[in-house]
């Protein structure tokens, strides 16, 4: 049976979709579980590094482009800037990162494609999802979520440099319609992001609600089952153990 609240976002998010138009041309599937993407503060960087330092030694080269050390992970986490960038993450029931989206803005003299745009900032996007959540629609909503920010904040230019091995991106970024530029195997992916209006302002903010609303409640059903184990010692051995659930 579908849960009525699913229902009830995936009818908002086709609605404004439709509406506004995201921009990115990625429809939600239906038979994937729901992901609700949140802002992250500087707060999440012990989550963050979690996330990051579990992704497998190839994982990590096509998500920084090289093959980066625990300690050079570390002081990415450490170094970024959540003012001037937005980092997305969607948490699992244990309040674990199953996805991270990092989306950095930058003058587009400092970029490969600083001719693709005449607005004075670029917006340059880097994705990863932990192994055991991949194919659920997490690195999709990610990028939706990274293209509506970019919407909102007056930036028409949303840009991702990765291999062109990599196939599963190669995939979202069609999807989305992005323009590639093939080099070298490497791929340079860039979205022509369509002006913000009343209908996109207000599907992030209800977007932002929404997460915070499904991070809370995870955050307490955490804290119940802490409780609970420290009451009743039951479960206590199992803590962290298996993959991470589904969103
Ligand atoms: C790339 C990555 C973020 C995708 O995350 P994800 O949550 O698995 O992505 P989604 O589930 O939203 O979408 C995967 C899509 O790729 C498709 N796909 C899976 N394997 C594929 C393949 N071998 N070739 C083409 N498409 C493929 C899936 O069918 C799905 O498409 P659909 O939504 O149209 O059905 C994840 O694989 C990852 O973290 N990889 C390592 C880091 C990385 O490559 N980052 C990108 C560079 S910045």
């Amino acid at each position: 049976m579908t849960n009525p609240v699913s229902a009830l976002i995936r009818r908002l998010r086709g609605q404004a979709d439709g509406a506004a138009g995201s921009g990115t041309g990625t429809p939600e599937h239906h038979d994937k579980p729901i992901v609700f993407v949140k802002e992250l503060s500087p707060r999440a960087r012990r989550h963050l590094m979690r996330h990051f330092l579990a992704l497998e030694e190839k994982d990590r080269l096509l998500r920084f482009g090289s093959k980066l050390s625990d300690e050079m992970v570390a002081r990415y986490v450490e170094h970024i800037d959540f003012d001037r960038d937005t980092v997305f993450g969607v948490y699992d029931r244990r309040l674990r990162l199953l996805g991270v989206g990092h989306l950095a803005f930058a003058p587009k003299e400092t970029t490969r494609i600083s001719g693709a745009t005449i607005k004075p900032v670029v917006a340059e996007f880097g994705v990863s999802v932990s192994a055991a959540a991949r194919g659920l629609g997490v690195g999709t909503r990610l990028f939706m979520r990274a293209a509506m920010r970019c919407r909102n904040a007056d930036v028409d230019t949303l840009y991702m440099h990765c291999l062109s091995s990599n196939k599963v991106m190669m995939h979202i970024a069609k999807k989305a319609g992005m323009e590639i530029h093939r080099d070298y195997g490497e791929a340079d992916a860039y979205l022509k992001i369509k002006p913000a209006n009343s209908a996109t302002m207000f599907q992030e903010a209800m977007e932002e609600q929404v997460a915070m609303l499904d991070y809370i409640v995870k955050a307490n059903f955490k804290a119940l089952l802490k409780w609970g184990v420290r009451v009743t010692g039951i479960g206590a051995a199992k803590k962290d153990a298996g993959p991470p659930p589904p969103p």
